[in-house]
């Protein structure tokens, strides 16, 4: 904890041993440079970051994003209005349509040849109760693999594709070719080993036979599902969390049937490699 430039006390609050801080004390309508700092500190060291409470419009959610990296827009949906043309609305329940797989395990868009590195996500509108989401360590679900199946897929590919996760073809598959992953990314902050795979998106690990495939990649996935490595956020209105999508997968829960908004802005990653030691 500690006071920031504009004097006001900011503390960061870890949740679990494995994933997920609170950050208490920053305005992000007006983040100092240090309060960036900080925030981009805590979310290597944390992997998601919760700030609740903030007072954002989709142009101060446009404005803190590019303060934080490089924005990039969402290939599908529909962007905000013109002070903010990368913020996208997700909404669930009430009537409309299920929106996507986000209550599968995953990482965002990793359909890309370069995905997102972060995701800044803010809660608008919620159900009374429910709508929760939950993040996962893709470290300790990496660490979490006995030394066998670590050097097994160590330098292993998969392959993801858009396909996966929608049913219905758009224009937007024809720019999205399937793209090979390593199975086992390298942070390219941390040097950090992380499991990357996810069940929206990875059709098949590559280099092995439909059987192995069948087999493996479920209980490569299945490692994000366990408790002792995740974390879950109750939202309220005005929470804001941020997440590395780089070393965590994440599952919104669609246990309400009322309507759910929330908006989301992507930061730009790079081209995920294998490589180092740790
Ligand atoms: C997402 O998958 O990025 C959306 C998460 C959520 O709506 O809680």
């Amino acid at each position: 904890m500690w006071w920031n430039a504009a004097g006001v006390f900011m503390e960061v609050r870890p949740l679990t041993p494995q994933i997920g801080a609170v950050v208490v004390g920053v305005d992000l309508r007006a983040p100092t440079d240090g309060d960036v700092e900080s925030l981009h500190e805590a979310l290597i060291d944390h992997l998601v970051v919760f700030v609740p409470a903030q007072d954002l419009d989709d142009a101060a959610q446009q404005r803190f994003a590019a303060r934080l990296g490089e924005v990039e827009q969402f290939p599908f949906g529909e962007g905000g209005p013109p002070e903010a043309p990368d913020v996208h609305a997700i909404v669930t329940g009430g009537d409309a349509p299920k929106y996507s797989n986000a209550d599968v395990w995953h990482s965002d868009a990793t359909f890309m040849a370069e995905p997102p590195a972060v995701s800044i996500l803010r809660a608008v509108e919620l159900p009374p109760l429910g709508g929760d989401t939950l993040w996962a360590s893709a470290h300790a679900a990496y660490d979490s693999l006995s030394s066998m199946v670590a050097r097994l897929v160590d330098d292993m590919t998969a392959t993801h594709s858009v396909a996966k996760s929608s049913a219905h073809r758009s224009p937007v598959h024809e720019r999205f070719p399937p793209v090979q992953h390593p199975v086992v990314r390298t942070h390219p902050e941390t040097g950090r080993r992380a499991l990357f795979v996810n069940r929206n998106f990875t059709v098949r690990l590559d280099g092995v036979t439909e059987r192995e495939n069948e087999v493996l990649l479920p209980m490569l996935c299945d490692r994000f599902a366990q408790p002792d490595i995740q974390v879950r956020w109750r939202w309220s209105p005005g929470d804001v969390a941020i997440w590395d999508n780089r070393s965590t997968q994440h599952y919104a829960t669609f246990d309400y049937a009322v309507r759910r908004e929330m908006r989301r802005i992507l930061l730009r990653g790079d081209r995920p490699v294998r490589e180092g030691t740790k």
